[in-house]
C-alpha cells in the first residue's frame, strides 16, 4: 500500500475505534479503475484493457449478533442503518451511497449465500461521479466485506458477477461487467486483458519506467449518461439482429469480423452502422494495442489510443466538447503519446500516456489550455496500476 493508504487505513479504524469502541475484525479495499483502451465493448462480449488504480473504497467492519448492518460513511459524514432480511433501497437521498452495500445485501441473499450482520465504517478516495468507477469499488469492497463477515471464500470472478448484479438490478444501472471486474481482480503494475466473453483475462505489464498513466477529470458531471447508455446497448443489439440474418450464428458484435462488417454494413441503418464500426473496430484497436505495448512499442499504442477516441468522438458519439477539449491539450504537449476519454463518456475523465519526462509539462500546461477552450478547471491525477480488491488482515 502507499504511504497515502496507510494514513487513510489509520484514519479509518480509528474512526471505527470511536464508532464502535473495539478494533474491527475486517478490513478491505477495493480500487477504482482507468480504462487505457477497449470503451463501450464489453456489454458487446469484446476485450477491454483496464487497470486498477491507486485510490480506493477502504471498509473496516466487525460482526453484529443481530441482522442489522450499521454504516458510517466518512467521506458524508452520514450514517444509515438497514436490516439483512428485505432489504430496500435508502428512502433518504443523503444515504443514497449505502444502496451499494444494500445492493451486495440484497444479491448475496438471492443468490442463497450466507449473509451476516455487521457495523462497518468507510472511507473512499475514487472520485465520485469522474467515471473512474467509484460505484464498482464500492460494491466490490462491501462484497468481500460481507463475504468476510459470513466467512465465505468467493472467486473474485464470481464477485464481480455478484458486483454487476447488484449494479443491474438494485441500483438499476444496465452496466457491462469491465469496472468490478478490474477493481477485484486488477494487478499491481498490470493492466489486464479482459475477454468479456469468457470472463478470463491476461495480466500484461506495464513499462516500470519512461511513461506515465496521466488522467486528467474535466470536472464536467455526466448528465446523460445512464439513458445514453442504454440507447447505445440497444443499438448494438439491433445491429446484432440486422447482421445475424447474413451473418447466421452471431451472438454478440464480437463476433463481427471486419471484413464481415465490410461486406454487410450497408444492410444497417446509418446510425446503427456507425455505433456497430466502432465496437467491431474497438476490438481490433484493443488487441493490436496489446501486442504493441508487448513489443515494447510505446508509440503505437499511444496512437490506437488516439484512434480509439475519435471513433468513440465521431462514430459512437459518447465523447462531449470538453473531453475533446482536455484531449487536445493533451496532445498538443510534447511527449504524450496519446490521449482519450475513458469510461462510459459525456463527460468525466480521459487517460492520457506520457513520457515520463514530459509529466511536467502537461501537469503545468494542460489545465491552462483546457481552461482556455472551457472556462472549467481540471484535476490531473498521474496514477499507477494497484492492485485489485484486498482483505487487509
Ligand atoms: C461504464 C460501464 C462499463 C463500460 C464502460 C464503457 O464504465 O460501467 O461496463 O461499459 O462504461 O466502456
Amino acid at each position: 500500500m502507499t504511504t497515502a493508504n496507510c494514513s487513510r487505513l489509520e484514519e479509518l479504524t480509528a474512526k471505527y475505534r470511536e464508532l464502535h469502541g473495539t478494533e474491527p475484525e475486517i478490513l478491505v479495499r477495493a480500487p477504482g479503475r482507468v480504462n487505457l483502451i477497449g470503451e463501450h465493448v464489453d456489454y458487446n462480449d469484446g476485450f477491454v484493457f483496464p487497470a486498477a488504480i491507486d485510490r480506493d473504497v477502504m471498509i473496516a467492519a466487525g460482526r453484529r449478533t443481530d441482522r442489522q448492518v450499521k454504516l458510517h460513511a466518512m467521506n458524508f459524514n452520514q450514517s444509515s442503518t438497514f436490516t439483512l432480511d428485505g432489504v430496500q433501497p435508502a428512502t433518504d437521498g443523503r444515504e443514497r451511497w449505502s444502496n451499494y452495500l444494500r445492493a451486495m445485501a440484497w444479491v448475496f441473499h438471492d443468490e442463497g449465500l450466507g449473509t451476516a450482520g455487521i457495523n462497518a465504517v468507510l472511507l473512499g478516495d475514487v472520485p465520485l461521479g469522474a467515471g473512474l468507477s467509484s460505484s464498482a469499488a464500492m460494491l466490490v469492497a462491501s462484497g468481500n466485506t460481507f463475504a468476510a463477515a459470513a466467512g465465505l471464500e468467493i472467486d473474485p470472478v464470481r464477485m464481480a458477477l455478484l458486483a454487476q448484479r447488484g449494479e443491474r438490478e438494485f441500483v438499476g444501472v444496465n452496466v457491462g461487467i469491465m469496472d468490478m471486474y478490474i477493481s477485484a481482480l486488477g494487478q499491481k503494475d498490470h493492466a489486464l486483458l479482459i475477454d468479456t466473453r469468457s470472463l478470463t483475462f491476461e495480466a500484461v505489464p506495464l513499462p516500470e519506467t519512461g511513461v506515465s498513466i496521466v488522467i486528467a477529470d474535466t470536472n464536467k458531471k455526466r448528465g446523460l449518461v445512464d439513458s445514453e447508455y442504454n440507447t447505445r446497448r440497444a443499438e448494438c443489439e439491433h445491429a446484432v439482429e440486422l447482421l445475424r440474418e447474413h451473418i447466421p450464428g452471431i451472438k454478440a458484435l464480437r463476433d463481427v469480423t471486419p471484413a464481415q462488417f465490410e461486406q454487410y454494413a450497408s444492410v444497417l441503418p446509418e446510425v446503427t452502422r456507425k455505433r456497430a464500426r466502432h465496437v467491431i473496430t474497438e476490438d481490433e484497436r484493443t488487441l493490436e494495442s496489446v501486442a504493441a505495448l508487448k513489443s515494447g512499442d510505446i508509440a503505437r499504442f499511444g496512437e490506437l489510443m488516439n484512434g480509439s477516441h475519435e471513433s468513440l468522438r465521431i462514430d459512437y458519439e459518447v465523447s462531449c466538447k470538453e473531453l475533446d477539449a482536455m484531449v487536445e491539450a493533451a496532445r498538443s504537449i510534447e511527449g504524450v503519446y496519446g490521449a482519450r476519454m475513458t469510461g462510459a463518456g459525456f463527460g468525466g475523465c480521459t487517460v492520457s500516456l506520457v513520457a515520463d519526462t514530459a509529466v511536467e509539462r502537461f501537469l503545468d500546461e494542460v489545465p491552462a489550455l483546457y481552461k482556455k477552450a472551457t472556462g472549467l478547471t481540471s484535476t490531473i491525477y498521474v496514477t499507477t496500476a494497484a492492485q485489485g480488491a484486498q482483505v487487509l488482515n
